[in-house]
């Protein structure tokens, strides 16, 4: 069973611990001090919602997700639109990973969270070129591969679910 529940304080630790492994480091590469404050950030804001995401009672990862327009620097990347929330991942337990967990949880995520706010009309996540566990994990999903895109200086997918496709 699937479980996002939201993040506390005393789950720092453990998404420390995660963003530490190198399946993780290796895409999620900002300091993990500026990680944990941004964190910090959204625990006591009111602007991103993050969960860990907990299965069969263990937490394996953390997801999130934001409206675009309350990121400037984001919004130039995917393109300015009404209803529009990113989303973000990852499984910080490597043995979870690589057994389709990933389309599992996406699908129940924006089901559950993303599209039950009303005014939510797409999903987007920029996805490294590289990175193709992740962008076929969104596409399994039911994302698709809008067009690329550069961030960060480097090649990613803008991936994107409307609401009308959504499971
Ligand atoms: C990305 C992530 C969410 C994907 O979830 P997952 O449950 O591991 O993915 P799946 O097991 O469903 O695999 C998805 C696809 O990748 C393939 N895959 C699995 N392990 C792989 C590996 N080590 N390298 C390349 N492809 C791999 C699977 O075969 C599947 O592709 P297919 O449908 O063509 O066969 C998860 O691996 C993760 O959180 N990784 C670390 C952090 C990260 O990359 N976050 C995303 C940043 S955008």
């Amino acid at each position: 069973m699937i479980e996002f529940q939201p993040l506390r304080r005393d789950d720092l630790q453990l998404v420390r611990a995660w963003l530490a492994r190198d399946h993780v480091r290796r895409w999620w590469r900002d300091p993990i001090d500026e990680a944990i404050a941004k964190r910090l950030d959204g625990i006591e804001g009111d602007r991103t919602e993050q969960y860990l995401i907990v299965v069969d009672g263990s937490p394996i990862g953390m997801i999130q997700t934001y409206l675009v327009a309350d990121s400037p620097e984001w919004e130039q990347i995917v393109g300015a639109e009404p209803g529009l929330a990113g989303v973000d991942l990852l499984i910080g337990d490597e043995e979870a990973t690589g057994r389709g967990l990933g389309p599992q949880l996406l699908e129940a995520f924006v089901r559950e969270i993303v599209f039950a706010r009303a005014g939510t009309n797409a999903c987007v996540a920029t996805v490294e070129e590289a990175n193709r566990r992740s962008w076929r994990a969104f596409e399994k999903a039911g994302f698709r591969h809008v067009r690329d895109v550069v961030e960060d200086g480097l090649p990613h997918r803008l991936m994107r679910l409307d609401r009308r496709y959504a499971p």
